[in-house]
């Protein structure tokens, strides 16, 4: 188990200025920052949702030729995400595709410090940061492209609304769920992944009734899981969901969501689901279930047919990298099998 950020839990503002940041910064957010960050010197570049590789290239190219000290990113995963990339292509040369892959970066980024303003990715303490490249969705891999400094502010999510909450929410969920079930899990990883499940429930619906107590419980359920896929990766639900955001635009939460169901019935036949319920002392997929019908969820159907869904399958399974990844082998048939359950259910 090892942490390249610093984590603060605290008020952001107060936080940052303890940070005692110089130089110039590069400000990533979605639609401008109303915050008052006057005392810091930032160029402000606005980041699009779920972003395209060509996106974070004309990013670039809007920044040619500055230099900045530090980037400070101010927003939910994509923004996160992108921040890590510009960093990294600060000090490395193009063109950003070349980032693309497993331990692609070569020089450590300029700084990043990343407050989160949605409980899901756990980006502020990942090493990954996620493009959409060809109708597929791509990660850029790197310790190195760690955040520096986590700014953990869950007053920042109040007044998100219900549908982002939820998604974004099941995000972290699934964080906690797929690195658990990973042959990476050690006995930290696995208590993390515990508790990280046990505030999802315990939490999520005084999140959507957008009360502070649920927040901070999704904001650690996101942060643990950040936390737990970085020191092992996601597995299947993460596989089929980058194909079916990255094919039919889909966004990231949601697309888990329509996997997770089955992929916890795949599951429960190995010991560490018993063990996990145990722990938790909740039947996984009933509490799931009633999750899923309190807020009338959408199913796979209402994105696919079925023989989108085996093509989605097929694509998933040739991320070799996830699917090899699981404490259980996972053949071809079985996310057959993931997105057939999906779709009926
Ligand atoms: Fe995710």
């Amino acid at each position: 188990m090892q942490l390249k950020t610093r984590i603060i839990f605290g008020q952001f503002e107060e936080e940052l200025r303890r940070l005692d940041l110089s130089g110039r910064g590069l400000l990533c957010c979605r639609r401008g920052f109303g915050g008052g960050l006057g005392w810091l010197d930032l160029r402000t570049i606005r980041v699009s949702p779920e972003p395209t590789l060509e996106d974070a290239e004309r990013c670039w190219d809007e920044l040619a030729g500055e230099n900045f000290d530090y980037v400070l990113a101010v927003g939910g995963g994509s923004v996160l995400d992108m921040a890590k990339i510009l960093a990294a292509r600060m000090v490395n040369p193009g063109p950003i595709e070349g980032f693309l892959g497993v331990d692609r970066i070569e020089n450590p980024p300029k700084p990043v410090i990343a407050v989160p303003t949605t409980h899901g990715t756990g980006s502020e303490v990942t090493k990954y940061a996620v493009l959409r490249v060809s109708g597929g969705k791509t990660s850029v891999v790197s310790e190195k492209i760690c955040p520096s400094v986590a700014v953990v502010d869950p007053a920042l999510t109040l007044g998100l609304p219900k549908e982002l909450t939820i998604y974004t929410s099941i995000d972290a969920l699934c964080h906690n769920l797929e690195a658990y079930f990973t042959r990476f899990a050690d006995p930290l990883v696995d208590l993390i992944c515990e508790d990280g499940v046990r505030l999802f429930f315990e939490g999520i619906e005084g999140a959507i009734a957008d009360e502070l107590q649920g927040r901070r419980k999704l904001m650690l359920c996101s942060v643990l899981g950040g936390v737990a896929i970085t020191n092992t990766q996601t597995f299947l639900v993460h596989a089929l969901s980058h194909v079916l955001g990255g094919r039919f635009g889909v966004p990231h939460g949601m697309a888990n969501s329509l996997f997770l169901r089955a992929f916890l019935e795949f599951c429960r036949g190995d010991e560490k689901f018993g063990l996990l319920e145990r722990r938790l002392g909740l039947d996984l997929i009933a509490e799931l279930d009633a999750f899923y019908r309190r807020h009338s969820l959408k199913g796979l159907s209402d994105f696919v047919d079925e023989r989108e869904a085996l093509e989605l399958a097929g694509r998933a399974y040739a991320n070799r990298r996830l699917v090899e990844g699981g404490r259980m082998k996972a053949g071809k048939e079985d996310l057959e099998g993931i997105v057939l359950r999906s779709l009926r259910s």
